[in-house]
């Protein structure tokens, strides 16, 4: 079953007033989710090396090992939904956080390389839960006042995750001697790597314990007085607000009763189908610009331009540190300046500087090492010139693609398809991330000046894309949209 059978997508408006040790929990209950999203899928950037070593795959394995997560993670997205309506909220969290243990341990003790991706498919299938359940039970608990930034914040935590995971990487690498196939307690530290994911996934387990159910999953499950005790320490406002709330929430559900099938959605007689394509196209063009090529590949990839082990690591780190820079720019502006504006600057940015970064890595002159893989080494003006532009790249994304889009594919759709549109374009973000990591590898082997041109003009034509088919969300209410 797909998200689309579902009753996410909040629930009307609320007070502004929420105590401030449950709007403290609320809000870690989301950061979490988000922040195990970035940290598992690019916590593979600092391993990936030695378990291309340890496990000889070459470039199609490694595509494979990275990525196949991803569709784990795509997969996880599609059935949280209905999951989340038949099981509640909070299960599918505590679900995804045993799923990330797992995967954690699983991947990080492996018996082979299969078993390996096995545990990390295991673990994408939690990011995706993860990935769905955190913002829509936000949307669906937190009042009107505060849901319109939770889309910048979700980002946020994805990017505090991704850093955190490259900062853990760095560390672990440094203790082992500056090689991740060095040994900590005995253990290599590629597999510390993957093994301390297991943390931020306990905590996460933990905190799903004290924080409440969604209303309207009790609302739907016909449990109204637990429904009112949660809204009335939620939201507060006292006994006539909260029965008014609860009407209310009945009230959208109802609306929600003619479920709208996937097929429906592209039908000619519900309209949305060139809007959905909209949606479609942004998420898929968030991935195909190439961001996580440098999130969960760029150890390898200055490594193979010619900078060691140890500063590629630590060039890593700056990337997710540019990353977090531009994500506060994009929450201060994006509501004064519109979600259009940025994304077309967001376009050109990053179409000149991936295109730069593409001419960079046309100079390098290319050999075979020992292990037949081709070696690539840049000059040093042209190295440091890369370096610059492909953080520029970062920079440019992270304050306008990597949060707008997620923003806008909350807010574009109108009501009655919203949470199946929603589901489709998340689902095909996913695809999209899965083929740009899937087969970077084996594109880096065969030319990786064209592999970033090929990014370069992914820019540029999502700047045409914006210009002809996007219109501005920005002030308009949810009921407006579409
Ligand atoms: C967006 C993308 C995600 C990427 C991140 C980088 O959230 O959806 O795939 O890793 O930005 O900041």
């Amino acid at each position: 079953m797909a998200t689309s059978d579902t009753s996410f997508g909040g629930s009307g408006s609320g007070s502004t007033h929420t105590s401030a040790g449950n709007a403290v929990l609320i809000a870690a209950a989301a950061a979490l989710g988000g922040f195990l999203f970035g940290y598992d899928t690019a916590v593979i950037n600092g391993a990936v090396g030695a378990i291309r070593d340890k496990y000889d795959i070459g470039a199609g394995g490694t595509g494979l090992t990275v990525s196949l997560t991803l569709l784990g993670a795509a997969l996880g997205a599609w059935i949280a939904g209905d999951l989340a309506d038949r099981l509640g909220r909070i299960r599918v969290m505590q679900l995804a956080a045993v799923l990330f243990m797992l995967g954690s341990i699983g991947s990080a003790f492996p018996f082979s390389i299969y078993d390996l991706t096995f545990w990390r498919i295991v673990g994408g299938v939690g990011v995706g839960f993860a990935a769905v359940i955190a913002p829509a039970y936000i949307a669906e608990i937190s009042p009107a006042a505060i849901r319109g930034r939770l889309g910048s914040m979700y980002q946020l935590a994805i990017v505090l995750g991704i850093a955190i995971s490259q900062l853990v990487n760095y560390a672990l690498h440094e203790a082992a001697g500056g090689d991740a196939r060095g040994t900590l307690a005995g253990i290599e530290a590629w597999q510390w790597m993957l093994a301390l994911e297991a943390i931020p996934a306990l905590l996460y387990l933990l905190m799903t314990f004290p924080i409440p159910e969604s209303p309207r999953f009790l609302i739907l499950q016909g449990r109204h007085d637990e429904a009112r005790k949660v809204l009335a320490e939620v939201e507060g406002g006292g006994e006539e607000r909260v029965t008014s709330r609860i009407a209310e929430i009945r009230e959208s559900l109802r609306e929600r009763t003619a479920k709208i099938s996937v097929r429906q959605l592209f039908s000619k007689e519900m309209g949305v189908a060139p809007l959905v394509w909209v949606g479609i196209g942004l998420a898929a063009l968030q991935q195909f610009v190439g961001i996580n090529v440098i999130f969960y590949y760029s150890a390898t990839l200055w490594e193979a331009v010619g900078f060691g082990e140890d500063r590629s690591l630590l060039i890593s780190v700056v990337s997710a540190l540019v990353n977090i820079v531009g994500t506060f720019v994009a929450i201060a502006v994006i509501d004064r300046i519109g979600r259009r504006p940025l994304l077309l600057i967001g376009s050109v940015g990053m179409a000149v500087s991936l295109g730069i970064t593409a001419i960079c890595f046309s100079s390098a002159v290319v050999t075979t090492d020992a292990d037949g893989d081709s070696v690539a080494t840049l000059s040093g003006a042209n190295g440091t010139i890369a370096l610059i532009a492909a953080n520029a790249f970062v920079f440019f994304f992270a304050f306008s693609w990597g949060p707008v889009v997620w923003v806008l594919i909350s807010e574009m759709f109108p009501n009655r398809v919203r949470a199946a549109a929603v589901g489709v374009a998340t689902a095909a973000n996913w695809v999209a991330n899965f083929l740009v990591s899937a087969t970077f590898p084996s594109l880096a082997d065969w030319n990786l000046s064209l592999t970033y041109g090929g990014y370069a003009v992914m820019a540029a034509l999502s700047f045409f894309v914006v210009w002809k088919f996007v219109t501005e969300t920005r002030g308009r209410t949810l009921e407006e949209a579409g």
